[in-house]
């Protein structure tokens, strides 16, 4: 999908992102990549250091393996703003929540955007399975409110799923779509139903790698070795499950399947049973492997 013309494109040049883990420290490294202002607001001290920690060590991956030198590090990092304040995005052009995925806390979020930004700015959700349009009732204009959904690891993947909502306003779709392109991502756009496009098609396959596993079928080796070698996939659906983390997984299935998809969408109960016992992938530590 291509959108307006560069003459006559929106300029985006102060970007907020707010919640900054795994999702939200990657879109955030991927603006400053692109020579953006970057807002990133957190909860809490804690967890800015914890967003400020994966911005450095990811920036530092690309330094050690030459991709960029220790000044482009330190340009990216330098355009990056870290806060615990909503009020310092008051400048933004957009805003991309990728807080946790819990309507009530998005809801609040958005609520608390509005009185903030100025009355132009795009508010928009990194939301992998919640309603944009449910999340969009907490603003006054939810015309402005759209879906932006990076894929993990964001500065890597490059398709931005866009989400429209039926109030969506088509200059907001085509101002962000050109944005999105300008970043050198590929978008696509699709409307607002649980999974978008490319998870309604994933994650009954991840579901099923589970099912296998826990069935003892197959060891989590050779199930992750079966698509790799035999399906081409960079990696195989157990360990795809660890880098997403447990938890939004199953967070994903599981909204999936009350929306009223099929069987597929069912979490299997030992993803369940590793989420319970604080096994989230790899940023426990363990998950269906174990990580240093
Ligand atoms: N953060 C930043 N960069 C990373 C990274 C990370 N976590 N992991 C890897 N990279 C970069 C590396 O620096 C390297 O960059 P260069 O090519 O510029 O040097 C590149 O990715 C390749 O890395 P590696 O050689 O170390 O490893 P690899 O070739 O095995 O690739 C991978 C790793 C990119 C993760 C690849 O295995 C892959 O694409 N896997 C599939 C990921 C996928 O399916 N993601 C979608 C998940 S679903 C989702 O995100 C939706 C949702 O709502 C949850």
């Amino acid at each position: 999908m291509t959108s307006s013309s560069p003459e006559t494109a929106r300029e985006f040049r102060t970007v907020g992102v707010v919640g900054l883990g795994t999702m939200g420290a990657g879109i955030a490294e991927v603006f400053a990549r692109n020579g953006l202002s970057v807002v990133g607001v957190e909860i809490n001290e804690e967890a800015l250091t914890r967003g400020r920690q994966h911005l450095e060590h990811s920036t530092a991956r690309a330094v050690k393996r030459g991709k960029i030198t220790e000044a482009e590090q330190a340009d990216i990092l330098g355009r990056i703003t870290l806060t615990t304040e909503m009020k310092d995005l008051a400048d933004a052009d957009l805003v991309v929540e990728a807080v946790v995925e819990s309507l009530e806390v998005k809801k609040g979020i958005f609520r608390e955007l509005e009185s903030v930004v100025s009355p132009t700015a795009i508010l928009a959700t990194n939301t992998s399975s919640l309603s944009v349009t449910e999340i969009s009732t907490a603003n006054a204009h939810p015309g402005r409110v759209v879906g932006v959904h990076f894929f993990n690891p964001a500065p890597v993947q490059n398709l931005v799923e866009i989400v429209r909502t039926v109030v969506t306003e088509p200059s907001v779709l085509d101002d962000v779509t050109g944005f999105v392109e300008r970043l050198g991502k590929n978008p696509v756009v699709c409307g607002d139903k649980a999974g978008f496009i490319a998870n309604t098609l994933l994650f009954g396959y991840l579901n099923h790698a589970v099912a296998m596993y826990e069935g003892s079928y197959a060891s989590r080796e050779d199930i992750d070795a079966a698509m790799r070698f035999g399906c081409g996939y960079p990696m195989g659906p157990l360990a795809l499950l660890d880098l997403i983390g447990l938890d939004t997984a199953y967070e994903i299935l599981d909204t999936m399947y009350k929306q009223g998809r099929d069987r597929l969408h069912a979490p299997a109960p030992l993803l369940k049973q590793y989420v319970t016992a604080g096994l989230l992938g790899r940023k426990s530590g363990r998950g269906f492997y174990t990580y240093e």
